[in-house]
């Protein structure tokens, strides 16, 4: 029997793969052009981050180092700036270099705001993000990602890097599910 396929389960595109292959491109020019041939350690938060992560690294000619993280946030209810748990952490020193923090999303800014402060804490000579997407309408802490593919509003997403339930993450673009995906 064939598997159901994932576009059954797709209410509307709302970043196409074209939109995202050309942002991706255009974010690698930006990040190489203001990082001036530094060597930067770019690093990966596992797991919404791996699409966006190797397409955008694909894009850049520079030396890189590349690692990566697992975290999760707890604590973040609306009136607290929560606080990170590292699941997996980096396994090289971030003393003195330059660091790129790659996420696929900032929503509430707890997780970013957090790795940002943990990353300074630990001597990184300066700590920039790069987000797929933002939703700035969802913020509760003071943060921002130098460099964003797509601001979106607040509606729930999945693809390219991003779940509902551990599902659709390898999408090749960023979509909504249909309501009773979220009923069965
Ligand atoms: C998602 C996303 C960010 C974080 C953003 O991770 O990848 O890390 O949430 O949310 P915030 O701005 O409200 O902190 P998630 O914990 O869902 O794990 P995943 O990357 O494995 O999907």
């Amino acid at each position: 029997m064939k598997n159901r396929s994932m576009m059954q389960d797709i209410e509307k595109v709302l970043v196409s793969e074209e939109a995202i292959k050309r942002r991706v491109c255009e974010l690698a020019q930006v990040i190489e052009a203001d990082y001036d041939g530094k060597e930067t350690l770019v690093v990966g938060i596992l797991n919404g981050a791996v699409a966006f992560y190797v397409d955008l690294i694909k894009e850049m000619d520079s030396f890189i180092e590349m690692n990566f993280m697992r975290v999760s946030s707890y604590g973040g209810g609306t009136n607290t700036t929560g606080n990170i748990r590292i699941l997996y952490d980096l396994e090289v020193s971030v003393a003195d270099k330059h660091v790129l923090i790659v996420e696929d999303i900032i929503d509430s800014g707890v997780t970013m705001k957090n790795l940002k402060k943990l990353l300074l804490d630990r001597g990184a000579a300066s700590v920039k993000a790069c987000v797929l997407l933002d939703k700035p309408s969802r913020r509760i802490v003071d943060v921002d990602a130098e460099y964003v593919g797509f601001k979106i509003p607040d509606e729930f997403v999945v693809g390219y890097g991003l779940d509902y339930a551990g599902k659709y993450r390898n999408l090749k673009f960023i979509g909504t599910l249909k309501p009773e995906v979220y009923t069965h």
